[in-house]
């Protein structure tokens, strides 16, 4: 029977065909499927962090209202997926745990500093224009409750990217200190948003494994490739400089030649020796705690109301 199962599994797989909760699967594509989506989900609610920073620091109510917004639908991106992440058999609670206390990993931008009003607009139009980038192909991903949440997702992140671009352009026609400090936030993000994608294939343990299942549908170095061609004619058009002087347009491949992102600092930094790693666990350890009286009442409130019999 289970060879049965097991081919049947393969068939949708290869039908580019959905995997639902209910239907049998292998524990390793089950495994997978947790990590990442966990993986995603926390790093949406950690993303939080450097962005909330400027709220209280936003130069104008627009920007205030614009960038409130950005921040809530990260939270409601993060809880989407803990959704998904659920139909696993894993809970939101566990995963928390599993967060705070390092045994699962968030992205690696998330632990850059957002030192000047500029990253506001670099992180929407940089880091959400990466996360379009990897996000997009996640949509048609073998597993039907993460590839439905992403469809939201991405309609929701297209919004992120052109306020961040637009809060760009705004202040690269204002004065020349301005200009000054785009130029500075792209020179800081530029390389830690192609690290975004990952290591290169070659140095990559999971992406054969996670293209055989359907669960990613391109290779880290296929989705970086798109990202830079994506975004240098952005950069022209902004008119910002992107800090690596091996990036050049290859006629012949029809593509961006660029230069290969520092893989020791993505190395360091997913292992928690980036520069902020410390502070942003810390300031989500602290909320769960000042958070614990919430889930409490949530709790005591859903037992005395719990209809007799019902679960
Ligand atoms: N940050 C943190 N960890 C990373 C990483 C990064 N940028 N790139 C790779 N890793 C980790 C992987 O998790 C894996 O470690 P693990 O096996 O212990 O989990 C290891 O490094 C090797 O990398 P692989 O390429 O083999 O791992 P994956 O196949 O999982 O690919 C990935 C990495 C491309 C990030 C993939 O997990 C993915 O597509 N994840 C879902 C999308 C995602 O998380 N996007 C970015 C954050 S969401 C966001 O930006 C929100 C937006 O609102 C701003």
């Amino acid at each position: 029977l289970e060879q049965l199962l097991e081919e049947q599994f393969e068939a949708v797989v290869a039908r580019h065909e959905r995997i639902e909760p209910r239907d049998w699967m292998p524990e390793g594509y089950r495994r997978t499927l947790v990590r990442q989506i966990a993986q995603h989900a926390h790093s949406e609610i950690i993303g939080m962090q450097p962005e909330g920073r400027w709220l209280t620091r936003a130069p104008s109510l627009r920007r205030k209202a614009v960038l409130l917004a950005k921040v809530q639908d990260e939270a409601g991106h993060g809880l989407y997926l803990y959704s998904a992440c659920e139909t696993l058999g894993v809970s939101r609670a566990e995963l928390t745990e599993m967060l705070i206390d390092g045994r699962q990993k968030y992205s690696s931008i998330f632990n850059y500093p957002t030192l000047s009003y500029a990253d506001v607009g670099t992180i929407g139009w940089l880091v959400d224009g990466a996360a379009i980038c990897n996000q997009v192909p996640l949509c048609r991903t073998s597993y039907g409750p993460y590839g439905r949440a992403m469809i939201r997702v991405c309609k929701e992140e297209s919004f992120h990217q052109r306020q961040g671009y637009e809060l760009l352009m705004t202040m690269m026609a204002g004065t020349d200190e301005q200009r000054a400090m785009v130029q500075e936030s792209v020179d800081r993000f530029w390389w830690p948003a192609l690290m975004m994608f990952g290591p290169p294939d070659d140095a990559s343990p999971n992406t054969a494994r996670s293209l055989a299942w359907g669960i990613k549908r391109n290779t880290n170095d296929e989705l970086r490739q798109k990202f830079v061609d994506m975004t240098v004619p952005q950069a022209e058009r902004l008119g910002v400089t992107l800090p690596d002087p091996d990036l050049r347009w290859d006629e012949e491949r029809g593509a961006h030649d660029f230069g290969q992102p520092d893989w020791d600092e993505l190395t360091r930094v997913i292992s928690g020796a980036g520069p902020c790693n410390a502070e942003r666990i810390a300031h989500r350890r602290r909320a769960h705690e000042d958070g614990a009286w919430v889930r409490e009442a949530a709790s005591a409130f859903a037992r005395a109301t719990k209809e007799p019999g019902r679960d």
